[in-house]
């Protein structure tokens, strides 16, 4: 016998589709309960059948719609708990390190724009040539074709005699064409050598600083670069040495060093230091150079400085590996590199300066 009543419940109290879909196999099915009772007729009397046939079709029906209906309430509530528990947790933190640093050269390039330029040196050449002529990288710094000094820079040549760069002394020889004299300027640029190892690499920066005006004299140079390494390590005192030494372009030369000090790996600069570190280049223009550009030495003299920016940010901020300044690893970058809000705005454009 079936139960219509019973079935109803059954249907009425399923918790799942799949309880309702298991329902409707055990009544509905091949071999559900109501098609083997449907079977039944085949051996009934007509009169009996046609009775017992209405009362079952109507049964089916109301299984049917009954089980459609239920099918749909679950089918709701089943989506409903699916979207409660998929919704996105909006106040999860935001991915780590989301946000862009600022390479150490920027950085670096931006400190030294800012101490140079409150020591009154305007910026020159961010359009200057990578790609230089002998005159303006050699010849013109009197260091003469067959110099030996040419060989103190492992130089990349180009075709039609021209080279990369090898410093920016250069553009103190593209500046003066430019101006004449006085003039007080600092470039920043690319230089090439050919060399490769922790502290070298073939491609790397400068600074450069060019001072010439009448009455200009070693004092002024002293006197400019300890007020721009005070500034630049950020020590009031800190003992600097100036060593005697060789550039072609300047008579005397000389190479500035920094008292500092090594402490657990970690270097130190300052006062307390036990040992004496290079920085730079330096010296007063030599008379030739001025000649060069149709300057008279008589009249005008200046001092001449340059370094290595790379060098700088590697002292001043514990970098070991040069090349790494090269490789675009945002792993290194986000160590290294510097937050900024407001990034655009921090860095100076230097094609407008
Ligand atoms: N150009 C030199 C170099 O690359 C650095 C240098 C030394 C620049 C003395 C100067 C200077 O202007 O006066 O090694």
């Amino acid at each position: 016998m079936i139960d219509k009543n019973e079935i109803l419940e059954k249907i009425e109290k399923a918790t799942s589709t799949s309880e309702l879909e298991s329902l409707n196999v055990e009544v509905l099915g091949k071999s559900g309960s109501l098609s083997l009772a449907l079977r039944e007729l085949g051996k009934m009397t007509p009169d009996e059948r046609k009775v017992r046939g209405a009362e079952l079709n109507q049964i089916k029906t109301e299984i049917i719609s009954a089980m459609d209906t239920k099918k749909s309430i679950l089918e709701l509530s089943e989506i409903n708990k699916k979207l409660e528990s998929d919704k996105i947790d909006v106040s999860l933190n935001k991915a780590e390190d989301s946000k862009g640093h600022i390479h150490p050269l920027t950085q670096v390039r931006e400190e030294l724009l800012q101490i140079f330029g409150s020591l009154g040196f305007r910026l020159v050449s961010a359009n200057d040539p990578d790609i230089e002529d002998d005159f303006h990288n050699f010849t013109a710094l009197n260091v003469p074709p067959f110099h030996p000094a040419r060989s103190m820079q492992d130089t990349f040549f180009v075709e039609g005699g021209n080279l990369l760069r090898t410093q920016t002394s250069s553009v103190q020889i593209r500046e003066m064409e430019r101006t004449g004299v006085p003039v007080k300027v600092i470039t920043m640029g690319r230089v090439y050598r050919s060399d490769w190892d922790a502290t070298h690499t073939p491609m790397f920066h400068q600074i450069e600083g060019l001072y010439v005006d009448k009455n200009i004299n070693m004092s002024h140079l002293k006197g400019c670069l300890i007020d721009f390494l005070k500034a630049f390590f950020e020590v009031d005192d800190v003992p600097t040495q100036f060593r005697p030494s060789y550039f072609p372009f300047t008579e005397p030369s000389a190479e500035m060093d920094i008292r500092c000090s090594l402490q657990n790996g970690e270097l130190k600069i300052g006062a307390n230091g036990n040992r004496w570190l290079e920085i730079l280049g330096c010296g007063m223009v030599h008379p030739n150079v001025l000649k060069a550009v149709g300057v008279d030495p008589d009249e005008y003299q200046g001092f001449a400085f340059g370094m290595g920016i790379e060098r700088l940010t590697m002292l001043k901020y514990g970098i070991p590996d040069m090349r790494k300044c090269f490789e675009t690893d945002t792993r290194w970058l986000s160590h290294y590199g510097f937050e900024a809000d407001d990034i655009p705005n921090m860095i100076t454009d230097l094609s407008k300066k």
